[in-house]
């Protein structure tokens, strides 16, 4: 669904990704781990198209997509949770929301079909409808920004820490909507500092360092890595 080949992203003289390689299939649940500063948020906003590349191809379904602009990006499928909620704070959740639709917004039907979908995914989200988001907890924030990004009707969704900031309690509440969501067709690229939670639901993984993809494997395979500490140099920083 996804390749990324030889990809080089730079904010000045230095790159900040080089020469990344990396492949999402349809269906799969991909990690991507790293210590702060590794290029994971880079990498998701050049996917997205917020960020040029200097080199390489961003592969998907077929087409390069590389430094199409983001509005083009989300049309063709590509959904992102921005790290941090950058949610509408003055506007309700349902407003919130539909700013996510807004590329099929003739679509009256399926519109009201998707936020069914989203209220039963993530129940508060219709509790709350009418509430101003900027009165949400934190977690909730971060269920609206994940909302929103579903009702743009992605085939691959790019997370970029989503539980960071949540109790424990809700992180697994968030886990486990992340495997519904990929049990009813969505694809997953999740960038997370919880690995054992996010490699738990994932069936492979990628980490990254210094702009590097360093290390990529199955899940169980990064998990008894990092269990194991056999690689100190990849893991001690996480
Ligand atoms: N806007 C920016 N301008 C210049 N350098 C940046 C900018 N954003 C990030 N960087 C640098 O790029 C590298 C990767 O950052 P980032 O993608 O945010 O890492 P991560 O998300 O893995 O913590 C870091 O060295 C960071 O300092
Ligand atoms: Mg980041």
């Amino acid at each position: 669904m996804l390749k990324i080949k030889k990809l080089t992203v730079q904010y000045g003289p230095l790159p900040a990704l080089y020469e990344i390689s990396l492949e999402v299939k349809q269906g799969e649940i991909v990690t991507l781990l790293g210590p702060n500063g590794a290029g994971k948020t880079t990498l998701l906003l050049t996917l997205s198209g917020i960020l040029k590349t200097t080199q390489g191809r961003i592969i998907f379904e077929g087409e390069d997509i590389a430094n199409l602009n983001p509005h083009q990006i989300v049309s063709r499928g590509i959904g992102h949770v921005p790290q941090g909620r950058h949610i509408f704070p003055t506007l309700s959740v349902i407003d919130n929301l539909m700013l996510g639709a807004y590329l099929h917004r003739n679509q009256k039907d399926e519109i009201k079909k998707d936020l069914e979908w989203i209220y039963q995914l993530l129940p508060v989200l219709k509790e709350r409808s009418h509430q101003r988001a900027g009165t949400l907890s934190g977690g909730e924030q971060q269920m609206l920004s994940i909302g929103r990004a579903i009702m743009g009707r992605p085939k691959l969704l790019l997370l970029d820490e989503p539980s960071l900031g949540l109790a424990p309690r809700l992180m697994d509440e968030l886990f486990a909507t992340f495997r519904e969501m990929n049990r009813k067709g969505l694809t997953l690229l999740i960038v997370e500092q919880e690995i054992h939670l996010s490699l738990s639901i994932s069936k492979r993984g990628y980490l990254l360092r210094n702009g590097r993809v360093i290390k990529e494997g199955s899940a169980s395979n990064l998990m008894e890595i990092r269990d194991k500490q056999i690689d100190t140099y990849s893991f001690s920083i996480l």
